[in-house]
């Protein structure tokens, strides 16, 4: 039986780990070519060379233009067309009290975070109106788009306007048939969670659990299958949208979970407090 992404291809930057390796390989999965695009040119390489024929590596660093257009060439050039892109790349960001902030870390983490999104969005849109079948442009977001203390200032505000431009393009593109949508992971377990922890796997997949009213740690696998769907034709009908795989952890006031004498799972203040040195 033919995958739900059969003969499509994807390009899918920060892609050497974490989200983006587990959304290359479910994308395989079912049935997509997928060119691998990061920095982490060894992991990357690694990961394709897993994925047989169905992927390529390209060393793109997305906080520049022309290395996001690249992915797509690539994409045209090595499997004959181009469906999809993932704006998946990020990381932590600049730290810090407002009051002291420094602006070079604020841009920098805007250019991974944000630029990054706009890159990918306007180079995609461009080669899939000029394909003229439709397509989907998809980005990482965040629980951090949805509110604050999550992560830090840069962070999140970065990710408060993913989910402005996915809405604003959305409507735009949606006479092409090429449809705009963001997902909103809660506390996954990756390297970048790992490190912001400073802990390993096991103890990362406790905390993302104890984060969870559904006591679950959410691994790169549950976020891939909301790409998944939202590459497929499955979701033909819906674009502009921020699908959240959290486990529940936005889905109650933040005072109700501190009244739950069983349930135990942070609160946004509790992941402040996890995440203030970030
Ligand atoms: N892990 C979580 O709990 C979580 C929660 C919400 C959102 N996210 C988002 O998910 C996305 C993926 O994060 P992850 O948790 O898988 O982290 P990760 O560190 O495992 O993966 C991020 C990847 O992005 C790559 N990258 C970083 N800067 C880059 C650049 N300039 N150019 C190209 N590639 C670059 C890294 O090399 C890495 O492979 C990020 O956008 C992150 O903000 C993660």
């Amino acid at each position: 039986m033919a995958g739900r992404l059969h003969d499509k291809v994807a390009v899918i930057t920060g892609a050497a780990g974490g989200i983006g390796a587990a959304t290359a390989r479910a994308f395989v999965d079912e049935g997509a070519r997928v060119i691998v695009a990061d920095v982490q040119d060894e992991r990357g390489e690694t990961l394709a060379a897993s994925l047989g024929g169905a992927a390529r590596y390209l060393h793109a660093d997305v906080t520049r233009e022309t290395e996001v257009a690249a992915t797509i060439a690539m994409a045209q050039q090595s499997f004959g067309s181009f469906d999809c892109i993932v704006n998946n790349a990020g990381l932590i960001g600049g730290a810090g009290s407002i009051a002291t902030m420094d602006a070079a870390h604020w841009h920098a983490t805007m250019a991974t975070l944000l630029d990054s999104a706009f890159f990918g969005t306007k180079h995609a849109a461009a080669a899939l109106i000029a394909r003229g079948v439709g397509g989907s442009i998809l980005t990482t977001a965040s629980i951090a788009s949805l509110q604050g203390g999550l992560g830090a200032h840069p962070y999140t505000t970065a990710k408060h306007a993913i989910v402005g431009l996915t809405r604003s393009v959305a409507s735009e593109l949606a006479p092409h048939r090429i449809r705009v949508n963001a997902v909103a992971p809660g506390f996954v377990v990756t390297p970048l969670s790992m490190g912001s922890l400073g802990a390993d796997a096991d103890e990362t997949a406790q905390r993302s659990a104890a984060a969870s009213p559904m006591r679950l740690p959410t691994f790169p696998e549950e976020i891939a299958r909301a790409f998944v769907y939202l590459a497929s034709d499955d979701a033909r009908q819906v674009t502009g949208q921020l699908i959240t795989v959290d486990a529940g952890a936005t889905a109650a006031p933040s005072v109700s979970r501190y009244h739950d004498g069983v349930s135990r799972f942070l609160g946004p203040a509790e992941l402040a407090e996890r995440f203030r040195s970030l």
